[in-house]
């Protein structure tokens, strides 16, 4: 019985899609005692993974290592050979879900794990999906996937939506102490996925099906997007206004009750909070319903780099300077503080909006030595009091934790933060956001 071998940690844990992600939990099930089988389609990766080496900045080599190397029990195999899910009790399903360019879901990474999937199907098997993704979406695509096989849902085969909260680069919360939402398709899914989790989790919170689980996901970055996107217009209003919006948020904050701080920034960025909620909008449009709230936030979020620039224009105008032809210094060019995640990243739209208005554009960024841009390689530039003073602005776009405040100040010309990095410096020549 499947519930015993999870009790007994027998079960064989696949994870599919080695990410962000799927990476950390393949990790976290292996050191709780479990086998695990990861699947990827990069074979490279898979390689990488079975040398000990980690391309997720959560999990070190060191700790990828304690867990790769052998087979069995407490150890992690990867592998690009899918028909090694025959092999597994239960799998995770941890695909990127993004949107494709109408803002509409790419549900494409999935269903190729569904065309792999329906081929090693088994009695006895948990599917759990991991992937964010639209309420329905358990429902729609696994469910038949299963019934079409001739297996039935919450007897010969469990399934469960699960979704992941992993926050790259957060050291208070990681996958143990975070806990998880869990709704199955019939109440045994629901139990039979809580007690594999269980094992490796300090909380399980289950739900009533899959649609409440996939929907509590969308509103917690939902809720993320419309609170960064009202704190982006309050910043927007205070600057008309001549006020410092983030002096503005931490009185706010003071009050104990009923008020959450969101600070404001150059724009949304990650695989989450600029995509998730178009998910949620996606499906309601279906129905005849348009959802407002997501529509606007992602309107004032998707502007903040024009915003940004904005902002840089009137400081060079203060200079009798224009965009075209200054010289130009990002610092940070990731989407968030001490990580190289560079998806979605506001910076780099930034970075952009500024090329094309004529600006000779330079980044530091301490996590990303380079990245792909109008067909050609932007490098990282090293930086010292003499390069900062030979740039006529400096944007502070993401702020990592080796950079230094109070030599950027010294040296810079002028100084656009949309980070607040420079907090409590009075000074003329920096504007922040
Ligand atoms: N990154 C985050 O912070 C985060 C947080 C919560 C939820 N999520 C959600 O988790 C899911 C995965 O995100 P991620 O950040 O880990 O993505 P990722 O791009 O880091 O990793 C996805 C992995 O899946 C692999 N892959 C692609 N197609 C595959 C296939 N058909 N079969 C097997 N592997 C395949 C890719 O090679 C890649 O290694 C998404 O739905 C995302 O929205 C991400």
């Amino acid at each position: 019985m499947l519930k015993d071998k999870i009790t007994n940690k027998e079960v064989v844990f696949g994870v599919v899609g080695l990410g962000y992600v799927g990476l950390p939990l393949a990790v976290d099930f292996a050191k709780e005692g479990f086998e695990v089988i990861g699947f990827d389609v990069v074979p490279a990766k898979c390689q990488d993974i079975n040398n000990g080496t980690s391309h997720v900045e959560d999990i070190s080599d060191a700790v990828l290592a304690s867990v790769t190397g052998s087979t069995g029990k407490g150890f992690i195999t990867a592998t690009a050979d899918f028909s090694k899910l025959q092999e597994v009790d239960a799998v995770s399903i941890c695909v990127p879900t993004p949107l494709v360019k109408t803002k509409d879901p790419d549900m494409s990474y999935i269903l190729s794990v569904c065309e792999q999937l329906k081929k090693y199907l088994h009695k006895d098997m948990l599917i759990v999906l991991e992937s964010t993704t639209y309420p329905g979406t358990t429902e729609e695509i696994l469910v038949p996937l299963v019934e079409e096989a001739g297996f039935t849902v919450g007897k010969d085969i469990f399934i469960a939506f699960s979704p992941e909260r992993i926050d790259p680069g957060n050291q208070t919360y990681q996958f143990k102490n975070t806990p998880k939402v869990i709704g199955g398709v019939t109440s045994d899914c629901t139990e039979i996925t809580c007690s594999l989790y269980d094992q490796v989790v300090d909380t399980v919170v289950p739900v009533s099906d899959t649609k409440v689980a996939e929907m509590a996901k969308l509103l917690e970055n939902t809720y993320r997007s419309v609170n960064i996107g009202m704190v982006n217009e309050l910043a927007q209003m205070c600057h008309i206004l001549g006020i410092d919006t983030n002096e503005v948020i931490n009185a706010a904050a003071t009050k104990p009750f009923g008020f959450k701080a969101f600070y404001p920034g150059p724009g949304l960025g990650g695989h989450c909070i600029p995509i998730d909620p178009h998910y949620l909008s996606w499906k309601l449009k279906t129905l005849n319903y348009n959802a407002r709230f997501i529509e606007l936030a992602s309107e004032i979020n998707t502007d903040m780099p024009n915003y940004v620039v904005q902002l840089a224009g009137e400081k060079l105008n203060d200079m009798r300077l224009s965009i075209n032809g200054s010289k130009v210094l990002l610092m940070g060019i990731s989407y968030k503080e001490n990580i190289s995640d560079m998806r979605e990243s506001p910076a780099v739209d930034v970075f952009k909006i500024l090329k094309a208005k004529g600006a000779d554009v330079s980044y530091h960024d301490p996590f990303v030595a380079e990245f792909k841009f109008n067909g050609s390689v932007e490098k990282s530039i090293d930086i010292s009091p003499d390069v900062i003073q030979g740039f006529d602005l400096v944007v502070i776009t993401t702020w990592h934790r080796d950079f230094e405040v109070t030599a950027l100040v010294e040296n810079a010309k002028a100084i656009v933060d949309t980070r607040n990095a420079t907090r409590g410096i009075r000074d003329n020549k920096i504007v922040r956001i």
